[in-house]
């Protein structure tokens, strides 16, 4: 089944909690969540405590994807204030196996993020360990920017390598997903769509179900 994960940076910062719970209203039962510290990526977000605030305002999934250096050292945080999964960079400074034991021994699903210089084989030691791995399909760090089509044979690479596995994994896709580019991800195997400007910019609603149809 698809799952759709409308991306809270596109929203409207002044009325976030009306903004997630509309989310779920319109049929998405995840929620993503990007938090940036202006060092792994240029632009600063938001930290645990608007989390945590939210997290009053619906019962959807929180998917919250790291875009920060040392995500061994606020993981915590992260878990404490709600968050259902984290997902973190593997191009960050902190260990992936140490972050990943933490995240899961807080009773919280563990990602791994991939930017989009970086192979799909460099998940392949952890995939075992983990919940889900994201398949960036822009640079991280802001919204509204186009889909990179080459990341494609990404995707397709770490859903072969999961099903030769036999790990039912969760693959997201985060980054211009659209009308037109929803069906390609579909087809290379992602099942969880993350969407920014295509779900906030006008009926969320009609954009949640236009992601959710199967291919
Ligand atoms: C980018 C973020 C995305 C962003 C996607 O660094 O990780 O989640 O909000 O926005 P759209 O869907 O507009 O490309
Ligand atoms: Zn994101």
């Amino acid at each position: 089944m698809i799952k759709i994960s409308p991306s809270l940076l596109a929203s409207d910062f002044s009325r976030l909690g009306e903004e997630a719970a509309a989310c779920f209203d319109a049929g998405a039962q995840w929620i993503h969540i990007d938090v940036m510290d202006g060092h792994f990526v240029p632009n600063i977000t938001l930290g645990a405590p608007i989390v945590k605030s939210l997290r009053k305002c619906t019962p959807a999934v929180f998917d919250v994807h790291l875009m920060i250096s040392d995500p061994y050292k606020y993981a915590g945080d992260f878990c404490s204030a709600g968050a259902d999964i984290i997902t973190f960079h593997l191009e960050s400074d902190s260990n992936p196996a140490e972050t990943i034991a933490l995240i899961k021994s807080l009773g919280v699903k563990a990602g791994i993020a991939l930017k989009p210089a970086t192979p799909a084989e460099a998940v392949f030691p952890y995939l075992t360990d983990i919940d889900m791995v994201l398949v960036m399909t822009v640079e991280p760090g802001f919204g509204g920017q186009s889909f990179m089509e080459n990341q494609l044979p990404k995707i397709e690479a770490v859903r072969r390598e999961c099903e030769r596995l036999g790990i039912p994994m969760d693959i997201q896709v985060d980054g211009g997903i659209a009308a037109e580019t929803a069906p390609l991800v579909k087809k290379a195997g992602a099942n969880v769509l993350v969407a920014g400007s295509f779900v906030f910019k006008g009926d969320k609603k009609a954009a949640v179900e236009l992601l959710k149809q199967p291919v």
